[in-house]
């Protein structure tokens, strides 16, 4: 691949943006559907609970209320991803020649990445539910993000991510049964985001191209730490004490629920593709993968 196929994919996805991009400030996004007050957070396949037992004896309200936190913790992770993507990348940019089709392009993708955190964040208060502090180790992971992934590692943690939410997002927009604003949200969100994945595909194959077996391999490893913390910061302890459940057996109950094993599977697949056509599922990978449910 070479520079100039590379800066020509950048400048299509420039245009692309100025064709079709949402200002989420319209307060219409956030509008609640009052003949479905009791609609899902997000589609109830993808709660990690769904199909086990606790989830039989929940009424429906319970299971809408439960779905709702839910989402809220994912696009919580998703609002950390947005915002430690571009304290990442832009300071790696800080001093780049600001009219290369690559730096106009990140430019693009940091101002929907912040309308897309307060869109969440107008989205999950629209539905009545809240955020929910994380694990520690979540916060020192983000600082050692911030401050030292290297190009494909940091780009291929960012699309870790990207496609993940992708895979979920295009389920909770198309159904009927979820809250309007995460329906409207998740549009947005896959429409825009479908700009980003290509973005971050081509700079991890720019970055590697060229890169010595040692380096693919240590790159391959830390990306699939960090997408095992991100994997494993959807589901909180905090979200289901909050809901009046025994965290003991809520976390029995997720880790043998292979429903749950087999959704976030699906969610990772496109991810998984991509690391397999590049090289980047190496054993250790692998097994990393393995342990996190994404393979
Ligand atoms: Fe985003
Ligand atoms: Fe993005």
């Amino acid at each position: 691949m070479t520079v100039s196929d590379s800066n020509s994919l950048f400048e299509d996805l420039l245009v692309s943006a100025n064709r079709l991009s949402f200002d989420p400030r319209n307060p219409a996004v956030y509008e609640v559907d009052l003949d479905n007050e009791g609609s899902y957070g997000m589609s109830p396949e993808w709660s990690p609970l769904f199909g086990t037992r606790t989830w039989a004896s929940m009424s429906d309200a319970e299971r809408s209320e439960l779905t709702r936190s839910e989402v809220a913790q994912y696009l919580g992770v998703g609002i950390w991803l947005e915002l430690g993507l571009q304290v990442a990348l832009l300071r790696r940019n800080h001093s780049a020649d600001p009219s290369r089709a690559d730096v106009r392009f990140l430019l693009n993708e940091c101002a929907d990445e912040n309308l897309h955190s307060l869109m969440f964040v107008n989205a999950i208060s629209s539905i009545g539910a809240r955020f929910y502090r994380r694990d520690r180790s979540f916060g020192v992971f983000g600082w050692l993000f911030r401050t030292f992934a290297w190009s494909e590692v940091a780009y291929g943690i960012i699309l870790a991510g990207e496609e993940m939410f992708d895979v979920m997002q295009r389920d909770w927009m198309a159904s009927e049964d979820v809250a309007a604003p995460i329906r409207r949200t998740s549009y947005i969100h896959v429409v825009e985001e479908s700009r980003h994945m290509p973005f971050a595909r081509r700079n991890i194959r720019d970055c590697l191209a060229g890169a010595s077996a040692l380096r693919r391999s240590f790159s391959s490893l830390i990306i699939a730490i960090g997408t095992h913390i991100i994997a494993k910061g959807l589901i909180n302890r905090r979200v289901y004490e909050d809901l009046g459940f025994d965290w003991d057996v809520v976390k029995r109950e997720i880790d043998g629920n292979e429903h749950h094993r087999m959704m976030f599977r699906k969610a990772a697949e496109p991810f998984i593709e991509f690391l397999s056509k590049e090289g980047l599922l190496t054993g250790g990978a692998r097994w990393i993968y393995r342990k996190s449910n994404l393979l």
